[in-house]
């Protein structure tokens, strides 16, 4: 292993550093074989003026050794409205880059891999929404935030799971729309009087937990069960907790379980295990394909060649921006 690379103030000690955010997932053989590449990107973001923002869902290299900024899709979003990098690179999937761009459209920004897609954003199209609005007139749509820039211009105002219940409340009306995801319309509808007239798409990765699964954790591991509300109902039903990424983070927090498990994609247990070196995680593994297809060689490769940038089609940018925008409004009022 080289001492530093040129350009990069990141060498052996910074990096040595680091391998206790992973201790517990990797051998430290393994964090080493990660130095070239992450001392590589380390260059390259002082020489671009770049940041690197990383959903909970990235691989534990990119999010304990690259990432500037980690969260939620909420979080990630209120970062980008206010970040002063010339170029954001958005390690998670297209959606994400989306939301960042529309929110600093003066800044570049890049996705390592175009092809990182989300199975529930391609569920629904902006004509889907266009229809959905003739069978319900006057209901307002919101629209969860993993959707693309074409249906977010469709829709009146966006939601991630960390504020759905509120969004919806905002609105002050006897019905709204929601797309595209039917677990999370679900989830909005337990907690609400207003009524809910739901898209009926789903989440590859969240559909395939069943509610028996969490009952024989709860039995089997004594583990206290923490699921996102993209999973179906049964799910929900039977778990401890169902919240946003950050919610369940949060909840690790309040509750500081002996054995945990957390019902959604699992680079999430490896990504706040060392937060919480008195919980075992219990680790279901069902990896979103999407998510996993930024690595650190795309995200190198992406600030070398400044590929591949996120344009949002003028046709539909203002449109999109004003969605997100309220949505990000009431989030403020709501924190005010
Ligand atoms: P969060 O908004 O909870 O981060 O989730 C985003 C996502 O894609 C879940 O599958
Ligand atoms: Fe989309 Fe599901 Fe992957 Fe999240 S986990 S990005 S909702 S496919």
């Amino acid at each position: 292993m080289s001492l530093k690379l040129p350009g990069s103030d990141y060498g052996v000690a910074e990096h040595a550093h680091r391998y206790s955010r992973v201790a517990r997932l990797m051998p430290h053989a393994e964090w080493d074989a990660h130095y070239e590449l992450v001392a590589s990107i380390e260059a390259l973001k002082r020489k671009r003026n770049a940041v690197v923002l990383a959903h909970n869902y990235q691989r534990p290299e990119i999010f304990h050794g690259v990432a500037d900024v980690q969260g939620d899709s909420l979080a990630l979003a209120r970062w980008a409205a206010q970040s002063e990098a010339d170029v954001v690179v958005m390690c998670g999937v297209h959606f994400m880059a989306e939301t960042v761009k529309l929110l600093a459209p003066d800044r570049t920004v890049l996705i390592p891999d175009a092809q990182a897609g989300c199975s529930l954003a391609d569920s629904i199209t902006a004509e889907d929404v266009l229809a959905m609005r003739a069978r319900h007139p006057g209901a307002p749509v919101v629209c969860y935030v993993n959707t693309s820039a074409a249906v977010k211009a469709a829709s009146d105002i966006s939601c991630t799971s960390a504020n759905a219940v509120q969004v919806v409340e905002s609105l002050g009306t006897p019905e709204v729309i929601f797309v595209p995801d039917q677990y999370l319309a679900a989830y909005v509808a337990a907690r609400t009087r207003v009524r809910i007239h739901a898209w009926r798409g789903r989440c590859e990765v969240h559909e395939r937990f069943t509610g028996d699964q969490v009952r024989d954790y709860q039995q089997l591991t004594k583990a206290f069960v923490l699921a996102h509300p993209e999973c179906p109902e049964d799910v929900q039903q039977a778990a401890d907790y169902v919240g946003s990424t950050s919610g369940m983070i949060d909840a690790l927090h309040r509750h500081r379980p002996a054995r945990a498990v957390l019902i959604t994609e699992c680079s999430m247990s490896d990504n706040v295990c060392s937060a919480f070196p008195e919980t075992e995680f219990v680790r279901p593994c069902n990896l979103c394909p999407h998510m996993q297809r930024i690595t650190l060689q795309n995200i190198r490769d992406c600030l070398q060649r400044m590929t591949s940038e996120i344009e949002i089609p003028r046709t539909f940018d203002i449109a999109a921006r004003r969605t997100v925008q309220s949505m990000l409004e009431l989030d403020g009022a709501r924190r005010a």
